[in-house]
């Protein structure tokens, strides 16, 4: 069901869920210091019960009404790139009511969203609002109402339709705690290089590329379709199988020869287009409807080529959704 803003509004301070509109990725918000509300945020997800909420504020004023302080970093970054898709893990005070939304921790990431509309239902309940990704748990994070719908749709109080996510996939998040170093807990489209035109002598690390993670959600199995997924390298290693789907980019798609074509039609095999690697912004817009297309063509199996990536942080970023999507 659809919400206005106003109907949201009552929704989440009488303690229901709500799925809201945010630049990256759809949310289901819930009021952060309400422990019930936040409770049904993970009964409704299925998410596991060590998995911390990330908190959305409408303003820097208001983080600083919740968190220890904002060290210097965080904060040059967050006049610069607020609101936007970067998220930033700050130290809480002791009896803070944010811990039940951080699952007892002492850190909350806290994130100022770029959508007016969840900035105003923000303002309109007067507390931060936790919300992750508006999916099950384990699956791809949805960018559309309509992909709320279908996969929420009955079992929240409604959605707030603020129209397809603009970036496509999920907020960067850093602990730029130190004055020394920002570490990336996990990528998105804003990442070293982009930070680093802002800190000019701080060193930016990416802790994802490590085994240990600091955020529990790297830990968890993640953004997958159901149709069971491989990489392959070469299109000529798929023509064996059939009843399958194929994800490529238009750089790939372009090197299928016509016999090739044919084949896969007589296997079965369909072809979905990720979008080419000259207009990332726009794959990365598309990309979760493409993962979500995965499903819906109902096939026994599912291989994906990787475009040929580069190291810009939304290339990174991509990169990192594809290998955990992967069987390995
Ligand atoms: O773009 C986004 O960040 C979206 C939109 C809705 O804002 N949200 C989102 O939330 O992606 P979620 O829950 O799907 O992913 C948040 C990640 C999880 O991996 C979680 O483990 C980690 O952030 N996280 C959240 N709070 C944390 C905390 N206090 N300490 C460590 N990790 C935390
Ligand atoms: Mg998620």
């Amino acid at each position: 069901m659809k919400l206005t803003v106003e109907a949201a509004v009552k929704f989440l301070q009488s303690g229901f869920p709500v799925a809201v509109p945010t630049e990256t990725v759809y949310g289901l918000a819930a009021i952060a210091t309400d422990p019930e509300a936040v409770a049904r945020i993970y009964e409704i997800k299925n998410r596991p019960a060590d998995n911390p909420l990330i908190c959305h504020f409408y303003s820097i004023d208001q983080v600083k009404q919740y968190v220890k302080s904002i060290p210097e970093n965080t904060m040059k970054l967050m006049l610069h790139f607020w609101p936007g898709p970067l998220s930033f893990m700050l130290d809480l005070p002791e009896d803070s009511p944010l811990r039940f939304a951080t699952c007892g921790s002492m850190q909350v990431v806290a994130r100022m969203p770029d959508h007016p509309m969840l900035l105003s239902l923000i303002k309109q309940v007067n507390a931060p609002l936790a919300a992750p990704s508006a999916n099950t748990s384990g699956t791809f994070s949805p960018t559309t109402a309509d992909m709320v719908e279908r996969d929420l749709g009955e079992k929240i109080a409604g959605i707030v339709d603020g129209g397809r996510a603009g970036v496509g996939i999920e907020s960067t998040i850093v602990d730029a705690r130190s004055n020394k170093m920002v570490t990336i807990l996990r990528p998105g489209s804003i990442g070293e290089k982009e930070m680093k035109e802002i800190l000019n002598n701080v060193t930016i690390t990416d802790e994802t590329k490590e085994l240990h993670h600091q955020i529990p959600g790297n830990r968890h199995a993640h953004y997958a379709p159901k149709t069971p997924m491989w990489r392959m390298e070469q299109i000529a290693e798929i023509l064996q199988f059939e009843n399958a789907v194929v994800l490529l980019s238009d750089e790939t798609l372009q090197h299928i020869t016509a016999g090739q074509r044919v084949l896969f039609s007589v296997k079965n095999i369909d072809l979905i287009s990720l979008g080419s690697i000259s207009d990332l912004k726009q794959m990365a817009r598309n990309f979760y409807q493409n993962i979500a297309s995965v499903d819906e063509r109902k096939k026994e199996k599912a291989f994906i080529i990787f475009p040929a990536f580069k190291n810009s942080s939304l290339e990174i970023a991509l990169q990192n959704r594809l290998l955990k999507m992967v069987a390995t």
